[in-house]
């Protein structure tokens, strides 16, 4: 019987595509070089970083728990370097981590396929609402196409209630993004819910969601190419429909602002409303600090980097 496991698991950015794959619409998702690493003991407890396990407090673990553990107490260490709250994909980074470190504990090889879609039943149960793209990068990494049509690359199909979600393999060039955290924490049930109500009401709102969707779909086809001046253009595009749309916030606007003299592209990135931005730039140390001189919190990141893997511990 193995007495520890470890493992890590990326967060991830949403390089084209939210909001609009609420409707339908194709997203890329990118796994980004910000790890979150979590160890998994034999212990007498249950207990995470010298803390007693809470369902109320660690959701996500519990949950991971209580469907997938049927062994004795664990004692669990994490280290993060994805903040939480940031849109950044934290919170699935853990369940990843944690189902496959439970695998590694039980004796089995941990599957990919296996661990997205339990993966993806956790942070459902924990949260109430959640589409598959967080869980599905965590767990693959490297890009991921999503969309309502099956196509070439498909990894799995994941369905809820009516809705469902064809998950591809994207292929990745080397890239540098640089992350534009607002440190403004920004649910994004609300924003979903008023991007619908204006999409219900209004042909102009349908009209930016479908061209979001033609601008992914040649997103897809530059990624392909290695294209990143005409990538970073449709990004900047991308935003400038996500603000129309009314899901940008003045702190975002300024982020990307920033970065735009010094990269190919920038955008929010995931919900919005605060949370993250994101730019494609070959010069990251400069958008970095005309992120932070606005009072955003910098990150440089790789993207395209390995999904959840073992670890040493
Ligand atoms: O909050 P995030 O970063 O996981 O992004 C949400 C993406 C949306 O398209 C706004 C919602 C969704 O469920 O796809």
């Amino acid at each position: 019987m193995m007495q520890a496991a470890a493992s890590s698991a990326p967060g991830k950015i949403i390089l084209l595509g939210e909001h609009a794959v609420v409707f339908g619409r194709p997203a890329i998702s990118l796994a980004v070089g910000l790890r979150l690493r979590l160890t998994a003991r034999r212990s007498n407890v249950f207990e995470l970083n010298g803390s007693p396990l809470s369902p109320r407090i660690h959701s996500y673990l519990s949950n991971v728990l209580e469907r997938n553990w049927k062994g004795g107490p664990l004692s669990f260490e994490t280290t993060s370097d994805l903040p939480s709250g940031s849109g950044l994909g934290s919170s699935a980074a853990v369940t990843v981590a944690a189902l496959h470190t439970l695998a590694q504990l039980h004796g089995n090889p941990p599957q990919e396929e296996k661990v997205a879609r339990e993966a993806f039943i956790v942070e459902s149960e924990a949260q109430g609402r959640a589409s598959p793209i967080d869980t599905s990068t965590s767990t693959h990494g490297r890009g991921l196409f999503i969309d309502s049509r099956q196509g070439d690359g498909l990894l799995w199909t994941i369905r809820r209630d009516e809705r469902f979600w064809h998950v591809h393999d994207c292929t990745v060039p080397r890239m540098n993004f640089v992350i534009g955290h607002t440190g403004i924490s920004a649910p994004t049930g609300p924003l979903v819910a008023k991007v619908k109500r204006y999409y219900d009401k209004s042909g102009f709102a349908r009209e930016i969601i479908d061209e979001i969707g033609d601008i992914t779909l040649e997103g897809r086809k530059l990624l392909q190419n290695g294209d990143q001046e005409a990538l970073g253009r449709l990004m900047t595009r991308d935003h400038r429909l996500l603000a129309i749309l009314g899901v940008s916030c003045v702190q975002l606007d300024k982020l990307v602002a920033a970065a735009l003299p010094h990269s190919y592209g920038a955008k929010l990135t995931g919900a919005g409303g605060g949370g993250s931005m994101i730019a494609l730039t070959d010069r990251p140390q400069k958008v970095a600090q005309e992120i932070r001189q606005r009072g955003g919190i910098s990150y440089i990141v790789e993207a395209g980097v390995p999904g959840v893997r073992k670890e040493e511990f």
